[in-house]
């Protein structure tokens, strides 16, 4: 986003950003009584609004400095380090037509744009690691299979690359299954009725807010065979359902025109990264703990993360790499 490391140690900033990012998500995730109840809505009766609102504009403030010291660079024609064009770059930039979308867009919008990213791209993804890390822990079988489908497919002594992934159906299906027992966001993105329509018998009146829990649809036995049972083998199946089509039985990145846009970046990411430290590390669980009792519990929030983080010990794979 901004071709910096945010978590350096030497910069403060980062860290208090992805502090003020996180708890914007722990706030969103609170039950909002102000939301059932029209009345205590102006009241904030759990000052969840006015607790959010400080940390979306602590977070904006540090995003903003990030921005300013970039266009005053860009301003006296200081280029930084050598780097590609990142994402910053393509915002500050950007000229629209004036008329259908702005000419230029203002550091406010720039602010929003980067932190919705941050927060929609950050625990989704790290979320999805760790539980798909803790199902295979839990399930040393399947955590070898998808192990002896790397070792055999990628020289030990390569990287891991982007267009593996194509020859890895396992690890695409570990993800997949990852996603179905264990959706980042169990209640999608919430929606709102445009206008009052009817669907299935029920009046749903205009401005209604919309929450898919897909957590239920994708442990529901009508459709998942041993639907608690962490079994990638049933994504192999041929003609499996599949989020890139309208399955709505799996759809962890919602359907339709609000669809997560970047599923094709998030569906390259996740196996890369999952991939990666399968292929280069061998591991134990921390402090002794065996597969059997790992505890799986589920902790709500707007993403749906690992009650009790994981701890475990990477051993480089082959042995003797840093050898070499
Ligand atoms: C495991 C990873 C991820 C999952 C499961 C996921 C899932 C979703 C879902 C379900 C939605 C709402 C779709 C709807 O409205 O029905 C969404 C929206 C969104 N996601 Fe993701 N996401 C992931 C990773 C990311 C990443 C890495 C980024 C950014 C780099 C990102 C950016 C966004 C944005 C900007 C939206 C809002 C789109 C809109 O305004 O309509 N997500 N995502």
């Amino acid at each position: 986003m901004f071709s910096k490391d945010l978590l350096d140690t030497k910069s403060e900033r980062g860290a208090k950003f992805f502090y003020h990012a996180g708890k914007v998500m722990e706030y969103a995730g609170k039950p909002n009584l102000a939301d059932y109840l029209p009345i205590p809505r102006w009241f904030d009766p759990q000052g969840l609004r006015r607790k959010t609102q400080f940390h979306v504009e602590s977070a904006f403030e540090i995003a903003g400095v990030f921005v300013q010291e970039r266009m005053e660079g860009m301003e006296c024609g200081i280029t930084e380090e050598k780097r590609n064009k990142d994402y910053l770059d393509v915002l500050l930039e950007f000229h629209g037509d004036g008329v259908e979308e702005p000419s230029s867009f203002s550091s406010r919008t720039i602010n929003v744009i980067v932190f919705e990213m941050f927060t929609a791209g950050t625990d989704t993804t790290t979320s999805t690691l760790e539980w798909a890390m803790a199902e295979l822990f839990h399930n040393p079988e399947t955590l070898m299979k998808v192990q002896a489908e790397l070792r055999s497919t990628i020289d030990p002594d390569k990287k891991l690359q982007e267009n593996d992934i194509e020859s890895l159906p396992y690890l695409t299906a570990v993800i997949k299954e990852t996603l179905r027992l264990h959706p980042p966001l169990p209640f999608l993105v919430p929606h709102m009725a445009m206008d009052s329509c009817k669907m299935l018998g029920y009046n749903i009146p205009k401005e209604t807010q919309i929450l898919v829990n897909f957590w239920a649809i994708g442990r529901d036995p009508k459709t998942w065979d041993e639907p608690l049972v962490f079994k990638p083998e049933r994504f192999m199946e041929p003609n499996m359902v599949d989020y890139k089509r309208h399955h709505f039985e799996f759809i962890p990145f919602g359907s339709g025109r609000r669809m997560f846009p970047a599923m094709p970046l998030a569906s390259r990411v996740l196996p890369l990264a999952l991939g990666t430290l399968l292929h280069s590390f061998d591991w134990v669980l921390a402090d002794g703990l065996k597969p059997e009792e790992m505890d799986t519990t589920e902790r709500m929030g707007i993403t749906l993360k690992k009650a009790v983080p994981l701890k475990a010990i990477p051993i480089p794979y082959p042995r003797d790499r840093d050898q070499k």
